[in-house]
């Protein structure tokens, strides 16, 4: 059955520290997953937020020198700003310092204090201060934290309990009889697993003495509440437990908890019980998925791994960030980040299987209609009908995909259409076409991948939405898709209409030097994709050249071979290059970015039919082309060994 409503939610993060990746993942995961759902037009509330008590943020505060409170409000700015720089579109954040929240949690401690669910005992055992969990002594290993791994504290006192054991049957009974209640398939094993021991009662409270740094218990202000305690219930405070009933009740249960699996016990035992002594139904779906490690190894701050997604996301833009994310982690697995698999998918799937179709299709419908996207009649040829069955497969695949959390499915039946696309091209030969008068048959086909790059559009809009967005301008479709059922639907683009301005739109990232070693080349290619583009608005009319007019410019090869500066012009250098059997001198504005001797043997290229003008005194006999953003500048070269003199197309 298809969903009435959509509550998603991502755990609290701490504010112990900025974001990482790991965070990213989820909070991106969760975007994607609430834009589909409004895509699919299911009523969808979207809640993150941060966890903002406990010992780990008073830690953090401590060392550096600053009250948890600033701790937090410092920290929590971190998260908004890249969440924004990501365009996450959560319909609330939550901070469990806010008063909303607080007052839930006290209330919530009372009642079930008042009802004998929490009860007071002293208590022996041993605490991980990391994971701020107790354990029993025959729950260690090697004398250590079971979970994280880290040496324990021994610890004796007073405390409050609330009393978990006793649902422990029930739960059992729970997960047994509602399969969808933890997914994967194997942490639902864990879980059940980890019941077969004896659960024991859940310790709640904290002595001031120790941690001052949470929610007071309302009936003793001796202690606070134990973190994970007041921290689960932001899934309910946040939209108006004992606050706002109506609201409470259109969105309650959440349809889906994304958690990562460090925090499954938590959520999959601590959680459920919680809320079944409230007498509140249970989520729907609790979710883990898996983890990112850094090439081999597990990101942590002393390896120095930790993937910073601000520094990422600077480098390559939002868009493809998040579509590296969601393509590379098969749902509930683990998977691994270096940059050479960002590159490598980037270039793949987005440079070239996805850029390139738009940019030869538009290429063609400028040259041979004008850049008006033509209708079509004709018949259809067995090429056509597979590229349009295939493409309205794919949006099947992918909502069904979305429906049942295995998203990489309907991103692979995505890209499949695209490298189609481009085999169609192939396979119909437009050019030819055109060459032979084929009027019909053309037109279909340059239909065909309107309608086919309408349809992707669509589907991959909650991924990459500013990228796509800019896309649909070029078709003069909505930016933002409203209904998904035009994504089922062939035949539903306008034909006759001028299709916009169209720059490219996921340049090839060139590999340059690696990080820390400054990253000049592969910033300016990036740059040029980024925001500035999204944000340029369509312009009106047929903004491309016409063919006849660009191949009057002669494009060549040269080889620099030597290099000097031009007195009393610090930013000029003359260059003598070899075309062939022709020598040229030509000056150029590059002297602030190069030494003259690091240009020599470079082979560069060369507008070579240009007017030679005198710069400074001296003769220029053409124009090198060069890359600039901001302040870098790097030159175009070629991939690879090419004679001098060759031409550029
Ligand atoms: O646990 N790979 O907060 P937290 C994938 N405040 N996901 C990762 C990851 C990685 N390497 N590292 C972190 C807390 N995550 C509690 C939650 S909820 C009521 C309270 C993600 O800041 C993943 O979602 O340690 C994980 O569960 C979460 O960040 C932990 O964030």
């Amino acid at each position: 059955m298809r969903a009435q409503r959509f509550y998603v939610t991502t755990p609290i993060y701490y504010v112990n520290d900025k974001p990482h990746i790991g965070h990213a993942y989820t909070t991106i995961l969760a975007d994607v997953l609430a834009r589909y759902h409004r895509l699919f037009g299911v009523p969808t509330f979207f809640l993150t937020g941060t966890d903002e008590h406990g010992q780990k943020v008073q830690r953090a505060a401590e060392k550096a020198g600053m009250t948890p409170r600033q701790q937090a409000d410092s920290t929590v700015i971190r998260f908004q700003e890249l969440w924004k720089r990501i365009a996450i579109t959560q319909d609330d954040f939550i901070r469990t310092t806010e008063a909303r929240h607080i007052q839930v949690v006290q209330g919530i401690l009372k009642d079930l204090y008042d009802r004998g669910e929490i009860y007071r005992a002293e208590y022996d055992g041993w605490y991980c201060i990391p994971c701020e969990r107790f354990f029993m002594e025959k729950d260690l290993v090697d004398g250590c934290c079971p979970d994280c791994r880290r040496p324990v504290e021994k610890v004796r006192e007073a405390n409050y309990f609330f009393r978990m054991s006793r649902y422990q049957d029930w739960l059992i009974e729970y997960i047994e009889t509602h399969p969808r209640f933890i997914l994967p398939d194997y942490r639902r094993n864990e879980t059940l697993g980890f019941l077969r021991k004896p659960l024991q009662d859940l310790c709640i409270s904290r002595p001031k003495s120790r941690l001052s740094w949470g929610i007071e218990l309302p009936f003793d202000p001796d202690f606070v509440c134990y973190v994970w305690f007041d921290a689960l219930v932001n899934y309910i405070s946040a939209i108006g437990y004992r606050r706002d009933p109506t609201f409470f009740a259109r969105w309650w249960p959440a349809s889906l908890h994304l958690i990562g699996k460090d925090i499954l016990t938590t959520h999959t035992v601590y959680w459920p019980t919680m809320l079944k002594a409230l007498d509140l139904p249970l989520p729907e779906t609790i979710f883990a998925h898996g983890w990112w490690v850094v090439g081999q190894a597990k990101m942590s701050k002393s390896l120095g791994n930790v993937v910073n997604p601000m520094e990422m996301v600077e480098r390559f833009g939002p868009d493809a960030f998040r579509y590296f994310l969601m393509a590379e982690m098969v749902l509930g697995q683990d998977a691994s980040f270096t940059e050479e698999a960002f590159i490598r998918r980037y270039n793949t799937d987005l440079a070239n299987d996805l850029g390139n179709l738009l940019s030869r299709w538009a290429k063609m419908v400028v040259s041979y209609r004008n850049g008006v996207i033509p209708w079509f009649s004709g018949p259809e040829t067995e090429e056509d009908r597979q590229l349009r069955e295939r493409t309205l497969a794919a949006a099947a695949v992918m909502r069904e995909s979305v429906e049942s959390l295995r998203l990489d499915q309907g991103l692979a039946a995505v890209v499949g259409v695209l490298r189609e696309g481009n085999r169609y091209i192939e396979f119909r030969r437009p050019w030819e076409l055109a060459q032979k008068g084929e009027v019909e048959a053309l037109d279909r086909v340059l239909y065909a991948l309107a309608e086919m790059l309408r349809i992707v559009s669509g589907l991959l809009h909650p991924i990459l939405p500013n990228k796509m967005a800019e896309l649909r301008r070029v078709l003069r479709e909505e930016e933002t898709p409203s209904r998904f059922d035009s994504l089922l639907r062939w035949g539903e683009l306008k034909a006759g209409v001028v299709l916009a301005r169209c720059g490219i739109l996921f340049p090839r990232i060139v590999e340059g030097p690696k990080r820390g070693e400054g990253v000049g080349d592969m910033k300016s290619v990036t740059d040029s994709a980024e925001p500035s583009e999204t944000g340029t608005p369509p312009q009106q009319g047929v903004m491309f050249l016409e063919y006849a007019d660009f191949e009057k410019v002669q494009l060549r090869t040269a080889r620099i071979l030597e290099v000097s500066r031009i007195e009393k012009a610090d930013k000029l250098l003359r260059l003598k290059v070899r075309m062939g059997s022709e020598e040229r001198q030509i000056v150029a504005g590059i002297a602030r970015h190069y030494r003259p001797d690091e240009l020599i043997g470079k082979t560069i290229i060369v507008v070579a039919n240009l007017k030679p003008v005198v710069l400074r005194g001296v003769e220029s006999q053409g124009m090198l082309l060069a890359a600039s953003s901001g302040g870098a500048l790097r030159l175009l070269t070629v991939d690879g060994e090419i004679p001098d003199g060759s031409l550029v197309k």
